[in-house]
């Protein structure tokens, strides 16, 4: 059976882009592989949040894996930093981790332009801590969004560059999957780029907001005045908001705007209110899951336990092999 790895950073709510870019496929390959969903809480320490953030993040994200379906009976979820044989092995492939590659990594030069005070060398590293992430199960597929690609082609090089320096073939080349289609990416409402939780206020839906806070997010979504020539082309804020009403809503309400929008009778008002309509219907269940969950502490307790033990079995043995190959051995 196949080996699947993926973690989601615990920095807040999960939002719809999580949800359609990587949480939607975990739940699809819950029963098919041999799988292992983790909270990457040693990640998002390289933005410094503080203990009660950290831990209280953790929980976020916990109680939203299971309220989107995953089952902890199926599935290995984990929180990262209770397998810490990832840093172990994160510190092994660091030695044969190159500055040059390293500093040539997208997310690494933008989040040095956005934070100049703060280029730590966990964020310089990054790729290699996501690479022990998943080659510490011998991952063959990474059901990760567009965003994470780049990270993904890493992956494969450090697990060859491991191979090829210890005569071994120990390591799978994991690949970044999507059931055979191209990687998804979420847009965000303010007309630029991807959602994401940085990305400023109102950018980002979150399965847990309530419905007049989608409402409120979505009516205020960057627009224009509309086409005045039949059949243009979209500007990005617009094919954004096409982009968000092709995943939330049917195929007949895609084509009704869509032609409305080539014959310019499009009001971009009643899109968004059928935006809104549909995202509250999707996250409505969710967020009573969400509730539910956030309540139960000793169940979240048992889950963390379970996922805890469940991944050190698979982690602490391949360590072990790792530390033989690379020659720490007893006398
Ligand atoms: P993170 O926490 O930023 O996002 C978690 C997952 O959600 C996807 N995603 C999106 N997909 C489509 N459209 C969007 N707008 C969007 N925003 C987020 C991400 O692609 C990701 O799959 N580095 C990872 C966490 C990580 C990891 C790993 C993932 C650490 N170790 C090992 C896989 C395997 C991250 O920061 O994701």
């Amino acid at each position: 059976m196949e080996t699947v790895v993926s973690g989601i950073r615990p920095t807040g709510n999960l939002h719809l882009g999580n949800y359609f870019g990587a949480m939607q496929n975990f739940v699809k390959m819950q029963s098919e592989y041999n799988s292992f969903f983790f909270i990457a809480d040693y990640h998002s320490l390289t933005t410094h949040p503080t203990p009660e953030d950290l831990h209280g993040n953790v929980k976020k994200v916990l109680v939203e894996y299971l309220a989107c379906g995953i089952d902890p009976e199926k599935a290995t979820l984990y929180i990262q930093s209770d397998l810490p044989e990832t840093a172990e092995l994160y510190l092994l492939l660091n030695m044969n981790a190159y500055m040059g590659e390293l500093e040539r990594v997208t997310t690494f030069k933008e989040k040095a332009k956005k934070q100049p005070q703060n280029v730590n060398a966990g964020l310089l590293t990054y790729p290699s801590l996501m690479a022990a992430d998943i080659i510490i199960h011998k991952a063959n597929k990474v059901p990760v969004g567009k965003d994470q690609e780049q990270h993904l082609e890493m992956t494969r090089t450090f697990a060859r560059r491991f191979n090829r320096m210890y005569k071994v073939q120990f390591f799978p080349e994991p690949e970044a999957f999507n059931f055979g289609a191209t990687l998804v990416k979420i847009p965000g409402l303010d007309g630029s780029g991807k959602m994401g939780k940085s990305e400023g206020e109102g950018n980002a839906i979150f399965l847990a907001d309530e419905p007049n806070v989608i409402k409120k997010k979505v009516m205020r979504a960057v627009s224009d005045a509309g086409p005045t020539v039949p059949n243009s082309i979209k500007p990005e804020p617009i094919e954004n908001l096409f982009s968000l009403l092709r995943v939330m809503s049917t195929a007949d309400t895609v084509e009704y705007f869509e032609a409305k929008y080539n014959s310019c009778e499009i009001r971009y008002g009643d899109l968004k209110k059928q935006l809104v309509e549909d995202i509250v219907k999707f996250t409505e269940p969710l967020r009573e899951r969400i509730k539910e969950l956030s309540s139960d502490d000793k169940y979240l307790g048992k889950v963390a336990a379970m996922g805890a033990e469940k991944a050190h079995d698979s982690g602490a043995k391949n360590i072990k092999d790792v530390r033989e190959i690379i020659g720490f051995r007893k006398f």
